[in-house]
């Protein structure tokens, strides 16, 4: 059995690491890393495989960035030669990025088995490039692996039938387990007792420039009483140098590089609170029972709001400062960590893609 992994941006690869081990351990699959290339400057990408220990990328598409249509065709484009000449059984897709889109695509119309990593998840807002991705994904994916039991509610609606479904738990989650014994802080962060995390890439906060100062002015007024850090996504850093928003860092406002798994992962599960709008940390400060602040007005992970310390505030930043504040002055607070979050949900989808391709 070939069986081909499909990552291209940061948020792919810990996912698609564990998957990679289990696979390993427990079968004699013959496995290729196929990197996109959508992701491709050190800092968001390579770092990621030497942290976490995966292999080499066998194949880079070196697609790099463009508009949506642009990168998704040029990864389909040169995906399809690519499974033209190595012919897998089966290509595993992560995520909801455009390399996710474009492999099942390919893949669905050469009729070879997909499995997607991570499926069922909706912020039902179609304004989101990631949703539209997650929709067509899943519709394609001839396995389907949720994360929580709200993903498979969500498929079971769009029509999927349940035999394609399987509740495996969170493969983030497994990465997150493994590492967190060898996270630390960087160096120049060691002596911070208190601080604030913070992360900002979606265009929704920071491709409009009124949005984009009007949080940067809400860290700024944080920054005042305790230190923030925040390590930069290019695409942040472009809107930044566009609009001239010129932010100083100081002694307690610290503007910084993306930082690597372990770095980022040191940081989070000692910060105060976390204020972001990305979607796995939603999920990875749940599990670290960290304060999360949402800058979305929706999310794709209700159960980090059910059940783990997340709080959505959409496009009301005033509430940052509040929030913040709570957070300092918490007492412990017992958050539920989701069920299958165990650290073992990639053993569950080596499992059963054992039993799926001995039926191929
Ligand atoms: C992509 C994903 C998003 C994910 C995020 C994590 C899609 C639709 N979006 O968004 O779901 O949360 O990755 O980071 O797939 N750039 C660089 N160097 C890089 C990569 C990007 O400078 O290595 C810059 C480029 O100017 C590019 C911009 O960042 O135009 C955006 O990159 P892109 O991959 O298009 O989307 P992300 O915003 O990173």
């Amino acid at each position: 059995m070939k069986i081909i992994h499909t990552v291209g941006a940061r948020p792919n690869f810990m996912k698609a690491a564990p998957v990679w081990s289990a696979i390993n351990k427990i079968t004699d699959f013959s496995q290729i890393l196929v990197h996109t290339g959508q992701h491709y400057d050190r800092l968001m990408s390579d770092i990621f495989f030497k942290e976490l220990r995966m292999p080499v990328p066998d194949y880079n598409l070196n697609i790099g960035s463009n508009s949506h249509a642009r990168q998704t065709a040029a990864i389909m484009i040169k995906f399809e030669e690519l499974v033209n000449e190595l012919k897998p059984d089966l290509v595993l897709v992560y995520g909801d990025v455009n390399s996710t889109v474009a492999a099942a695509m390919v893949c669905s119309k050469l009729s070879i088995s997909i499995a997607h990593v991570e499926a069922g998840l909706r912020s039902f807002d179609r304004k989101m490039p990631e949703e539209i991705n997650r929709l067509i994904t899943d519709q394609l994916a001839d396995l389907l692996f949720t994360p929580s039991k709200d993903g498979d509610d969500n498929l079971i609606k769009e029509g999927i039938p349940k035999s394609k479904i399987h509740f495996v738990g969170n493969v983030m989650i497994d990465t997150l387990v493994r590492l967190l014994p060898k996270a630390a802080k960087p160096n120049n962060f060691q002596d911070l007792q208190q601080y604030i995390l913070v992360t900002l890439h979606r265009p929704s906060n920071v491709d409009d420039p009124k949005s984009l100062r009007s949080i940067i002015k809400k860290l700024q007024d944080v920054s005042k009483s305790i230190p923030v850090i925040f390590p930069v996504h290019p695409r942040t850093k472009k809107m930044i140098a566009e609009n001239e928003l010129n932010i100083q860092n100081n002694v307690n406002f610290h503007l910084i590089e993306p930082l690597g798994y372990l770095d980022f992962l040191g940081l989070m599960k000692d910060a105060t609170a976390v204020i972001t709008d990305s979607g796995g940390i939603q999920e990875e400060t749940t599990y670290l029972n960290i304060p999360c602040i949402t800058v979305r007005e929706n999310t794709e992970r209700p159960i980090t709001v059910s059940l783990g310390t997340n709080h959505l505030i959409g496009k009301d930043h005033y509430k940052i400062k509040n929030l913040v504040n709570n957070a300092v002055d918490r007492k412990k607070r017992s958050n539920t960590i989701p069920p299958l979050w165990d650290g073992k949900a990639s053993e569950r989808i080596a499992e059963t893609l054992v039993v799926y391709c001995k039926n191929l």
